[in-house]
């Protein structure tokens, strides 16, 4: 993967499993966010990025020339890293999505805004103010109604770009209940600079480091019997 003349990515081969949570960590600027933005053709809205190889999502090449990209990001979405909610109320920012893949039908958006909520962990928190502005939840109730949003649209796969570094510590902990619940109907792939949260979360880690997936592996494996002398560096500390 490259932005113009500078590679970003190199080689990187990697399966992720289904339904399992997979961490990608490394020091700032090897290339966590430009992986993950592949994963669902974010870098398509970037002029300069160019592709090459193959990136499968059910056995079928994302980068294809007849893929469906409105397909491909609803099937792979995306949280962000600060939580981004429209300036519209809690039931429109969930109901959005569903909306624009053409659903109409009043009971069947109030079930998914109820479905997705309950299994962002949030419907307890907002289910008396559905129609108030999403702007006044907190940043953390912001963050899981994000998580609501991209789980409306029935995603295969959840992104998540560094999804608490804007986070206190107790919203932190919620999104990371979440993530651990929202395994059993959806593969997470998480980019995190904490090495706590991505030793609690995930099930598989991959460092990175100058463009290149230097390892990967189960986490328990990672932590405690990194392969290489870089991942052991970075997780000790060392450097990053
Ligand atoms: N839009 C862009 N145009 C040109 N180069 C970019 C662009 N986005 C990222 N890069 C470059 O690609 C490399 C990888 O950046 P990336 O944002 O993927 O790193 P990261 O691992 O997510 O870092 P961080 O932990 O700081 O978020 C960097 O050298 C960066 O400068
Ligand atoms: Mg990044």
């Amino acid at each position: 993967m490259w932005y113009g003349e500078n590679q970003a990515l190199f080689d990187v081969n990697v399966k992720f499993q289904k339904n399992k949570v997979t961490a990608l960590i490394g020091p700032s600027g090897c290339g966590k966010s430009t992986l993950i933005r592949c994963l669902n053709r974010m870098n398509d809205i970037i002029d300069v990025c160019r592709v090459e190889g193959e990136i499968l999502f059910n056995g079928r090449d994302i980068n294809r020339k007849d893929a469906d990209v409105v397909l491909v990001r609803k099937k792979i979405g995306m949280v962000f890293q600060k939580p981004n909610p429209f300036p519209k109320s809690i039931y429109e920012n969930v109901a959005y999505g569903p909306k624009i893949h053409g659903e109409r039908n009043k009971k069947v958006l109030d079930k998914i805004v109820e479905k997705s909520l309950k299994d962002s962990a949030l419907w307890s928190e907002v289910s008396d103010r559905l129609h108030d502005s999403a702007l006044g939840l907190s940043g953390g109730q912001q963050q899981r109604l994000c998580i609501a949003r991209a789980i409306a649209v029935e995603p295969e796969v959840i992104l998540m770009d560094e999804p608490c570094s804007a986070l206190d510590p107790i919203s932190t902990s919620k999104i990371e209940d979440l993530i651990n619940e929202l395994k059993k109907e959806y593969t997470v792939i998480i980019v995190t600079h904490n090495m706590q949260q991505a030793a609690r979360v995930s099930d598989y880690t991959g460092f990175m480091y100058l463009g290149k997936l230097i390892e990967f592996g189960k986490t328990k494996q990672i932590f405690e019997n990194p392969h290489d002398k870089l991942t052991e560096n970075y997780i000790t500390g060392r450097f990053g």
